[in-house]
């Protein structure tokens, strides 16, 4: 069997963990929810949900991945052989699901940022997006051809993945974080100190961050917050598991769960300034209001944004900037779906992981191709719809069920106690006992209410089974036949850290 990598240093750690965290979702996710959503006043559900599921939760996954030395099958697996189905499918959705097209998606950043050195997209970014660009087909049924400089741009992607992943923990992934958050840090303190002086700026943060209190009535907010803290802390995808694995006997897992959680939350608030201010100067510069030029996600990055490039002074360098931004932001959270991956290979089938990496990156970008198609808008938004609100809340429900009842939630809060800097107190049991569980059960079914209501965003019933219920069965059954295989090593019948 081969020894189990660890980190050179807590940082890399911590660093590796954050890059995870701190993904799109940060950039062009956080910012407009917190608008939409009662401003300022948005940071009461946010902070409620972190402190009542985040953090919790975080602990749980960097506890349970320490404590039983091993990624999510075999930590599940280690506390009850029934239940490593659950690790598999959560790295298994994550990587033949999430992972397909969010390297897409960093794919299109790649060609953003080349194009923002002449401002390519025009003078109309809307039609360049949809048309030249994508030439979006008229639906899902419709996947037409492969766009060559998407799909150029995400080979790339998956080369810089596999390349960072291949070599490793501690020279890969680690040193990937190590260059690349220091290097997000100053990018985004460059774009939010720039964009703050341009004319109008005031203006955007303002409407970004005036609190409605009014807002905070409305179950949606409160549904917003908590899915975007399990979003933004990559919880239910089984890489905090897999990456606290990797760290030595005495961890200080508290302190680094807190640590992650307070970077990666305020880089969000941090970031949504630079999103805010640009999106001022353009209602000021075309004379509307801010509400008419926001837009959320894909539309903000690809639309709106370079709009208000087009505008602005020194617009490409800010472009180039913000563009490159979202592309190392992306890419230091896509390595870790595919480390979350490999490690559970690798802890099972005691295979060569330099061979797991190549295989599977591989595999990944033949995956990605039907993302790069002209119908690639269609598939990614369905299936990203149904992985991101099912597959991650069902894991959460299932793990924190696992863990606070099966494996008792004091065995685990006595292992991450002894080393901690922060002590856990009794409070977490209950929080992971019984209100996680319930938020998310909530959350759940609220979901599904509004599933069977109406087809999501209007698509035909056909496309959403077709797309979004199948994708999601296919990852069920590729993780059972991965839970049924017999182990090549010996790593589930050892105990954890706590001696059982
Ligand atoms: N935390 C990431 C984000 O906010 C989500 C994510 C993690 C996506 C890992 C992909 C891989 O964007």
């Amino acid at each position: 069997m081969q020894k189990r990598e660890q980190w050179k240093s807590q940082l890399g750690f911590l660093l590796a963990a954050v890059g995870s965290a701190i993904g799109l979702g940060n950039i062009w996710r956080f910012s407009y929810m917190a608008y939409s959503n009662g401003g300022g006043a948005f940071l009461i559900p946010y902070i409620t949900a972190l402190l009542t599921v985040g953090i919790p939760l975080l602990i749980l996954e960097f506890g349970v991945g320490h404590e039983r030395i091993g990624s999510a099958p075999l930590a599940y697996a280690k506390i009850h052989k029934g239940w490593e189905w659950l690790g598999w499918w959560a790295v298994v959705f994550v990587m033949f699901g999430i992972e397909l097209y969010y390297t897409v998606i960093i794919g299109w950043c790649v060609n953003y940022f080349l194009l923002s050195f002449d401002l390519g997209w025009g003078t109309d970014p809307k039609a360049f997006f949809f048309g030249d660009f994508l030439s979006l087909s008229d639906g899902p049924s419709k996947i037409g051809q492969i766009r060559t400089p998407i799909f150029f741009a995400t080979i790339f992607v998956w080369f810089l993945n596999w390349l960072i992943v291949y070599r490793g923990i501690q020279k890969g992934v680690e040193l990937a974080n190590k260059i690349f958050m220091p290097l997000l840090f100053v990018l985004t303190a460059i774009l939010v100190f720039w964009s703050l002086t341009l004319k109008g700026a005031g203006e955007g943060i303002k409407a970004y961050l005036t609190p409605d209190f009014s807002k905070l009535s409305s179950p949606k907010v409160w549904i917003d917050a908590y899915s975007q803290i399990f979003f933004t802390l990559s919880l239910g995808f089984g890489i905090m598991i897999a990456y606290a694995s990797y760290l030595p006997a005495k961890s200080d897992i508290s302190k680094n769960a807190v640590l992650t959680s307070v970077l990666n939350c305020g880089y969000s608030l941090f970031a949504g300034f630079a999103v805010f201010s640009v999106l001022g100067y353009m209602a000021i510069t075309e004379g509307k209001p801010v509400a008419e030029v926001v837009d959320k996600s894909i539309g903000l990055a690809f639309v709106a944004y370079p709009k208000a490039l087009s505008l602005m002074p020194g617009g490409s360098l800010f472009g180039a900037i913000f563009f490159l931004c979202l592309v190392v932001a992306g890419i230091s959270s896509s390595i870790s779906i595919i480390e979350a991956f490999v490690s559970a290979y690798v802890d099972k089938f005691n295979a060569n992981r330099r061979k797991v990496a190549t295989v599977i990156s591989v595999l990944g970008a033949l995956g990605s191709i039907i993302f790069t198609t002209q119908g690639g808008l269609f598939w990614l938004d369905i299936v990203d719809h149904f992985l991101t609100n099912y597959g991650l809340i069902v894991v959460g429900i299932f793990e924190s069920i696992l863990v606070g009842w099966l494996f008792k939630a004091d065995i685990l809060r006595e292992h991450i106690n002894r080393y901690s800097s922060i002590r856990i107190g009794r409070w977490w049991n209950g929080l992971i006992r019984l209100f996680v569980p319930i938020a998310l059960g909530v959350l759940l079914i609220g979901a599904l209410y509004r599933e069977v209501q109406s087809p999501y965003e209007g698509y035909s019933w056909g496309a959403i089974i077709l797309l979004g219920v199948d994708w999601i069965l296919f990852t069920v059954i590729i993780a059972v036949v991965f839970a049924l295989r017999p182990w090549k090593t010996g790593h589930r019948q050892a105990g954890g850290r706590s001696g059982d």
